[in-house]
């Protein structure tokens, strides 16, 4: 069974992103869907490191590593990826070069009550994907806005068709042999 840990960039109570995410893990059952708390994870500090991972590190990273996938939704903050997303993902680069995000495939979903779709916090969050070695899904993105409508017509199995087809398409890049990843096949030929 394919295992994707999600990460979710908010820790609001009521938060859009983690209202998604239950919508995609009740579509997807025959996924196995593990959350991850980042909420927990101190801020980055190199020496903390130097003494060993916290249990909240040591946490992130081991769902991450045996994770198949990895899905991020995340809201955009100031025009970019909250800061609570961007500690959880720093200490997961590390050891650089050698980390769990390592050609590890990535799915990113953005929600707003607004209307821009979360479109520069998303670029932000594949820029910092692709310095960390991950695979962010090519060729493909979800925007969402106005994202409070959609949840108020959450019944309707309509309104989250864009969120299923995105969905849909990052299990089965997850699920594509290694080989038939083109970002893969040049690192290794390097
Ligand atoms: C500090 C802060 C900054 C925000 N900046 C943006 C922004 O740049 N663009 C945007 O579309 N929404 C912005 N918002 C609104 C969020 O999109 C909104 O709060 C959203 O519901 C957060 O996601 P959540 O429901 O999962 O918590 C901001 C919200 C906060 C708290």
């Amino acid at each position: 069974m394919t295992t994707i840990a999600v990460l979710i960039g908010s820790l609001r109570h009521d938060s859009y992103h983690a209202k998604l995410a239950d919508h995609i893990q009740h579509t997807f059952p025959h996924v196995t869907w593990t959350r991850v708390s980042i909420g927990d994870v101190p801020f980055f500090n190199e020496d903390v490191e130097r003494e060993g991972d916290p249990d909240a590190v040591q946490q992130l990273k081991a769902h991450i590593r045996t994770a198949d996938g990895v899905l991020i939704l995340t809201p955009e903050y100031n025009g970019s990826v909250p800061g609570v997303l961007k500690n959880a993902l720093d200490w997961a680069s590390r050891p650089a070069n050698d980390s769990v995000f390592l050609h590890k495939r990535v799915g990113i979903i953005g929600a707003t009550p607004g209307m821009m779709g979360t479109i520069v916090a998303q670029l932000h969050a594949r820029h910092i994907l692709e310095a960390m070695r991950a695979s962010v899904v090519p060729h493909d993105a979800l925007h969402i806005s106005r994202v409070h409508e959609l949840c108020e017509r959450a019944n309707d199995p309509d309104t989250f068709r864009y969120v299923d087809r995105y969905v849909t398409r990052f299990i089965d890049y997850v699920n594509e042999p290694l080989a038939a990843n083109a970002n893969e096949q040049s690192l290794k030929e390097e």
